[in-house]
């Protein structure tokens, strides 16, 4: 016979937070948003704890170098997409752990063979008035000089110049070594009245360029999540297929935690792969497992050696996993059934395995709820799909900016191993779509915007650290006409609002 789950499946959307008493201490500033990212024996510490509890979906539409900076600056961490080849991965890892805050990495580079009429071109192109001189003109090959808009005159020199001829030779130009942080960078600009400043390597190798106008943007990011050489932070995801050539490469390119992405965890490719991480690095590679959706997936993979569990089969914004296979559980269910296994672990092992919740936020308050339900942090791609930072491009749609954002089963990223049952290389049938989502600017803005929600909510549960708001948290679940009520309701909405109600 069957097994039959007692009562019905929820999702958040279906429940709201009954607010508790608050104290007078308890005001969103005092609000510690950490979150440990691995397991950790009790009375431990975790090797990594979030500064802020979100972490980037494993997605070509979300998860790439550029949103994975922006991520760690605001106290999260992006999990690099692993449907594209181990090179390619471990190449966007290593742009994340050898990104410098404020060093800026050239996209226009000369070499010393090019004409005057070619920098002219480039310069059209990019609006850069000072462009390197490298060895290929590669990023960062050997810094050979510099050129700007003090080196030629377009209208009088000949078009043929070459760089070489023009350019202010390495010599004459006033660099800082790598090792420079961007206060120190900043004063040698201002003491030899500089508008940029090349950074280069002991061998003479451009690692990119400080700016004087970037200086005040970049000063100041209290939140973000450095590893212990003060660099970015950045995980990235794997399969169950071809983890012994892959794990290696991201291993050696930095990343600080992998994450196996399967659409299914409850299964016996994912105990392999562990185990094989496991038997070669031992503890010191971190490695997340899933999804599941209940308890018993949970304990598989906890015991498997996971470092984290993933919750979710099929609530994400793209997948269609439940109407291709009738697979999946409400989010809001799967979790709660999850977070009790995992509490209920760490009392019997002293282990405590932390949980991810992904997919299905919507709005920012269900992040708060899926907090108090008991995750330790979310994996978000539809809300991170929306910000400038995401590798997709922006389209205007009816007048609207949009940016693209596919599922990883979608057609579009062809990406058979998340899917894997260990038989054909191929995608016989899609379990996500093609979408776009209303473009949502800054990643900055929107996530500080978020976390002063979920800070502000968590007060009036009475909480001012996520272990709090997992004890505290009075939850209550709604009918479908307290839903009607809890919105706008029995108004004609103004033009106005539309940007209210866009905002997630
Ligand atoms: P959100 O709701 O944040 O969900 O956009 C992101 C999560 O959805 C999962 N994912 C998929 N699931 N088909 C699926 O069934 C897909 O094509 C697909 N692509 C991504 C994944 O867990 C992600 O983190």
């Amino acid at each position: 016979m069957a097994t039959f789950f007692p009562g019905v499946s929820h999702t958040f959307s279906e429940y709201l937070l009954v607010p508790g008493y608050s104290s007078s201490e308890c005001i969103p500033a005092n609000v510690d948003l950490k979150a440990p990212l691995v397991k950790f024996r009790r009375g431990e510490e975790p090797a990594i704890t979030l500064n802020t509890p979100m972490v980037s979906a494993i997605m070509q539409a979300v998860s790439g170098p550029r949103l994975a900076i922006a991520l760690a600056q605001e106290g999260g961490m992006s999990f690099i997409y692993g449907s594209q080849t181990a090179e390619d991965e471990a190449r966007m890892i290593r742009e994340v752990k050898s990104y410098k805050a404020g060093v800026v990495v050239s996209d226009s580079n000369l070499t010393p063979d090019m004409t005057l009429a070619e920098v002219m071109r480039l310069k059209e192109q990019t609006h850069h008035s000072a462009m390197p001189v490298t060895e290929n003109g590669a990023p960062h090959g050997k810094l050979l000089g510099i050129v700007t808009s003090r080196d030629y005159r377009p209208s009088r020199d000949p078009q043929d110049k070459l760089v070489r001829e023009f350019m202010t030779p390495v010599e004459k130009v006033i660099v800082a070594p790598a090792t420079v942080n961007l206060s120190e960078a900043n004063d040698i600009i201002w003491e030899n009245k500089l508008n940029q400043l090349p950074i280069v390597e002991e061998d003479g190798s451009l690692v990119g360029l400080v700016f004087r106008k970037d200086y005040d943007s970049h000063k100041s990011n209290p939140n973000e999540l450095l590893d212990a050489s003060k660099r970015y932070v950045v995980g990235a995801g794997i399969n169950t297929r071809d983890y012994a050539e892959r794990v290696p490469l991201l291993v050696e390119a930095g990343a600080d935690a992998l994450c196996i992405d399967s659409s299914e965890g409850y299964s016996e490719w994912q105990a392999r792969t562990l185990a094989w991480i496991r038997e070669n690095y031992g503890d010191s590679v971190k490695v997340g497992a899933g999804n599941v959706v209940d308890a018993e997936g949970f304990r598989f993979l906890a015991d498997a050696g996971a470092d984290f569990v993933k919750v979710g089969i099929g609530g994400g914004s793209i997948c269609i996993t439940r109407e291709q296979k009738g697979i999946g559980r409400g989010q809001a269910s799967a979790l709660i059934d999850v977070c009790e296994a995992r509490d209920q672990y760490f009392e019997e092992t002293g282990v405590y395995v932390p949980v991810c919740s992904d997919g299905g936020i919507v709005y920012d308050y269900h992040m708060t709820l899926a907090l108090a339900m008991g995750a330790d942090f979310l994996m978000l791609g539809r809300y991170f799909a929306r910000f400038d930072e995401s590798p997709s491009e922006r389209v205007t749609v009816n007048g609207s900016y949009m940016k693209e954002y596919w599922g990883e089963g979608s057609a579009r990223a062809r990406n058979w191993a998340r899917y894997d049952l260990g038989g054909d290389k191929k995608l016989s049938f899609v379990e996500g779509v093609d979408s776009y989502v209303p473009y949502a600017g800054p990643l900055r803005d929107g996530v500080q915007s978020s976390l002063l929600k979920i800070r502000s909510t968590m007060c009036n549960c009475g909480a001012l650290t996520l272990d709090e708001l997992k004890e505290k948290a009075r939850l209550t679940l709604v009918s479908a006409t307290s839903l009607v009520e809890g919105g706008a309701h029995d108004v004609v909405l103004k033009e106005t609002n539309q940007q209210v109600l866009f905002n997630n």
